[in-house]
């Protein structure tokens, strides 16, 4: 029997968004982001190319995955069997630890997993930015996933010049995040849909041309532990995507009222002394970054507000990582 070859990525939650492509198909961004590898939330996927098999299969949290899923994972899979000699199909087998499709991206997790265990089952010894280009063409945030740590996506123009670096290791900050999770449904417009209609708000431009500041001022403030500036920059650069989102042709609202009351308990707690800030994805769940210290007191916080289901709490993580060498 063909052995298998397992890796495992951390999703990770951009501190500032990538929202819009320049190059649909090749996940080309219109900006470029930041954001932190979240220890704790783990995708776990095995892969065993298989000459038997008569196309890619793809089991999801031990069941088999839908055709769209499978389809875009066979998509991926031609990606890397176009790099390698591999000609066959794969058996794809993954686990996820937290809910898939309600603001942990999963699809970050997935590719990168996905990635650095079906070019290592193809035979491929591939750079940590080649692999993180790989994973973009997956799911773009997911080249985020590959690199450890405080992580930057440069947006680039090209197929080779877009990939996610590390600026600084995981141990540079002991941050936490407190998923606040509002919603277990899977949400209805995905974040591919979503990029695609970015460009019909007339906010987006703006937004565009004004993150190269943003991304400087959270770099600088991640780089000199500056918690109050890195609050308000985050704050800021959700609020922006939400506001495309919202003035989008079909305008897209993610956000349900526990959203908004978590938004403004966080705002107070600020306020009143607590370190802590708020930063919400393509969906209603909202991840309230806090030091590490602070983790179990803010869950709890959150935990007590109106509307929230669970509360799910990470670290920040380290790089996408085989577990079985072939
Ligand atoms: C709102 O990376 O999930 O989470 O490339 O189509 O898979 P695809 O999109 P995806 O988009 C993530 C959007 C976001 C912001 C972010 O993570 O930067």
């Amino acid at each position: 029997m063909n052995q298998f070859t397992t890796a495992l990525s951390n999703p990770n939650i951009a501190l500032i968004k990538y929202w819009g492509n320049r190059d649909e198909r090749l996940r080309i961004p219109s900006n470029g982001s930041i954001s932190i590898n979240l220890a704790g939330l783990e995708t776990r996927t095995s892969v065993c190319f298989d000459p038997t098999l008569p196309q890619d299969t793809l089991t999801l949290n031990g069941a088999p995955a839908g055709n769209a899923a499978r389809e875009r994972v066979s998509a991926f899979l031609d990606q890397v069997r176009v790099m390698s000699e591999v000609r066959s199909f794969a058996a794809v087998v993954s686990e996820n630890n937290f809910p898939t499709g309600a603001g942990i991206a999963s699809s970050a997790s997935a590719f990168a997993a996905l990635g650095l265990a079906a070019s290592h089952a193809a035979g491929l010894q591939l750079s940590e930015q080649e692999l993180s280009r790989l994973a973009r063409r997956g799911s773009g945030s997911a080249c985020r996933s590959i690199p450890g740590g405080f992580v930057e996506w440069f947006a680039g123009d090209s197929d080779e010049t877009s990939f996610a670096e590390s600026f600084a290791p995981a141990g540079h900050w002991a941050l936490g995040d407190c998923i606040a999770i509002v919603s277990q449904a899977h949400k209805s417009t995905g974040s591919t849909e979503g990029h695609s209609t970015a460009s019909t708000s007339l906010l987006q431009d703006t937004r565009i041309a004004t993150t190269p500041r943003r991304l400087e001022t959270c770099r600088r403030a991640i780089i000199n532990r500056d918690f109050n500036s890195l609050a308000e920059v985050v704050e800021l650069d959700s609020n922006l995507m939400h506001a495309v989102m919202m003035t989008s042709q079909p305008p897209l609202l993610y956000w349900q009222p526990a959203t908004l009351g978590i938004m403004q308990a966080v705002q107070e707690w600020r306020s009143g002394g607590l370190p802590c800030f708020y930063t919400i994805d393509a969906g209603p769940n909202v991840h309230v970054i806090c030091l590490e210290n602070k983790i179990e007191h803010v869950a709890a916080r959150l935990q007590r507000l109106p509307g929230v289901l669970e509360v799910r709490t990470a670290t920040v993580g380290g790089p996408a990582r085989l577990i079985v060498q072939r």
